[in-house]
């Protein structure tokens, strides 16, 4: 089967200096793969360089077989990879429904757009809160409506960038659950950046691990509780 995502030998960072070196990867169709690691070891840069907003010094990227090394985030998010970068960034003092209306105008680009109702299927809490303004919902709700925002132009690649940030335990568990049910209803593969080890545990299919830039292993989400393994690769 192809990989939806295939990464060979990638190098990327900012001005010249290399973040991630030589990363390869690949995700197949319907997967959730975890990436995990310490704070600073280039999660979110690996992150930018999936979506287009980097572009490596050196290796290839493929989506969907097509080689988008030097294809740019626009082209990427048109050809289906969805991304929700660190911190959410939605608009706060804008409402829900704006907030999802400002994605369905990008999304819209795209042939196949999913109307709001759909998204509001999906996340019946933001139809109760369509009214309210973004920066006033819980951390919980602010990641559902930056997931919904993406969820309009139809991905087919979702990248999530530490969805549980500044979440509460019981939360992030929440969206945990629903990262598996848009998983299994969608079959939306997933890019599942992660340090909450209970997360990954209970909703990724696969985990890869980094540390200074590079995947030094690739363990069972499950091998991530045992204490011997976060102390290793997680542990401060
Ligand atoms: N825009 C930038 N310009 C220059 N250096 C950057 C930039 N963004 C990040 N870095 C550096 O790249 C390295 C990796 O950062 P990155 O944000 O990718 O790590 P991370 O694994 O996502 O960390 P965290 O878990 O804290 O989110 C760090 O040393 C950071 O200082
Ligand atoms: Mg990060």
């Amino acid at each position: 089967m192809t990989a939806v995502l295939r990464l060979e030998n990638v190098t990327s960072g900012y001005d010249g200096i290399p973040i991630n070196r030589n990363v390869s990867l690949d995700v197949a169709e319907g997967q959730i793969l975890a990436i995990v690691g310490r704070n600073g070891v280039g999660k979110s840069t690996l992150a930018r360089t999936i979506v287009g907003l980097l572009r490596p010094s050196s290796g290839r990227i493929f989506y969907g077989g097509e080689d988008v090394t030097f294809a740019d985030a626009r082209h990427r998010a048109m050809a289906g990879i969805g991304y929700v970068p660190q911190g959410r960034e939605i608009f706060g003092r804008l409402t829900v429904e704006e907030n999802l209306s400002l994605g369905a105008s990008i999304g819209a680009r795209s042939k196949e757009a999913r109307a709001l109702p759909d998204v509001y299927d999906l996340f019946p809490i933001l139809r109760e809160r369509r009214w309210q303004k973004g920066g006033t919902l819980s951390g919980g709700q602010q990641q559902m409506l930056a997931i919904g925002r993406i969820l309009i132009g139809k991905p087919k690649l979702l990248v999530l960038d530490e969805p549980s940030d500044g979440i509460q335990p019981s939360i992030a568990q929440e969206i945990a659950t629903l990262i598996a049910r848009l998983n299994r209803t969608l079959s939306l593969t997933t890019v599942l950046i992660e340090q909450n080890i209970d997360m990954v545990a209970s909703c990724a299919n696969r985990c890869i691990i980094m540390e200074k830039g590079s995947v030094v292993a690739e363990v069972e989400p499950a091998q991530l509780e045992d204490p011997e393994f976060s102390q290793r690769y997680l542990a401060i």
